[in-house]
């Protein structure tokens, strides 16, 4: 049976950790779906559609068994309804610990036919997450080699679009 793993997340916006963890799972599973949160009632940076849309051009046409796509409701339901058994989620450091097991054993609760694969990106990305890409865009710091090229292009544009107000509540936006 072909082996599908899905890689959940908010992605807003997808890191070079993040693309460190589907390059791994690229290479352990026979299909790795990239699938993005949809909640409306957070208030992303990116739309839906944007963040496809980076991770797809980010992607290229090196990951053939990649794909890219958006979900809402359960992970588990989202994940059955494409035949996935394995969720992956990386691991930065031991502060990821605690709110990957809640999430993982409540998700296991829910479906045991599902299992969360844990992954560590390269230790070059351990402190990286999308909120401190965010804050330090917003910033004027600098995001080159945190971010693939077409993300930091889109990423300033929209902090540069957007008014101090609306900077300040994109950097605090609590998304990973
Ligand atoms: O990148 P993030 O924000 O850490 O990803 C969190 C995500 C999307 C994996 C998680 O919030 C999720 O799976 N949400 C879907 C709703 C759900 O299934 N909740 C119960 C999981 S314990």
């Amino acid at each position: 049976m072909k082996k599908i793993a899905l890689y959940p997340g908010s992605f807003d916006p997808l890191t070079n950790g993040h693309l460190d963890i589907i390059h791994r799972a690229s290479r352990l599973f026979d299909e790795v779906i990239v699938a993005i949160l949809i909640n409306s009632e957070k208030s992303p940076l990116f739309s839906a559609d944007e963040r496809s849309t980076m991770i797809r051009t980010s992607l290229g046409r090196d990951y053939p068994n990649v794909r890219v796509d958006t979900f809402e409701g359960l992970l588990v339901d989202y994940a059955l309804q494409q035949q996935a058994r394995v969720i992956v989620r990386g691991i930065r450091a031991v502060s990821d610990y605690e709110y990957e097991l809640q999430m993982a054993l409540m998700n296991r609760r829910l479906e045991p036919r599902i299992e969360t694969v844990f992954m560590m990106p390269s230790e070059a990305y351990s402190y990286l997450s999308s909120r401190l890409v965010r804050e330090v865009c917003q910033f004027g710091g600098a995001i080159s080699g945190l971010v693939p090229r077409n993300v930091e292009d889109r990423l300033l544009k929209k902090i540069a679009s957007m008014g101090r107000e609306g900077q300040a509540a994109a950097a605090n936006n609590p998304d990973s």
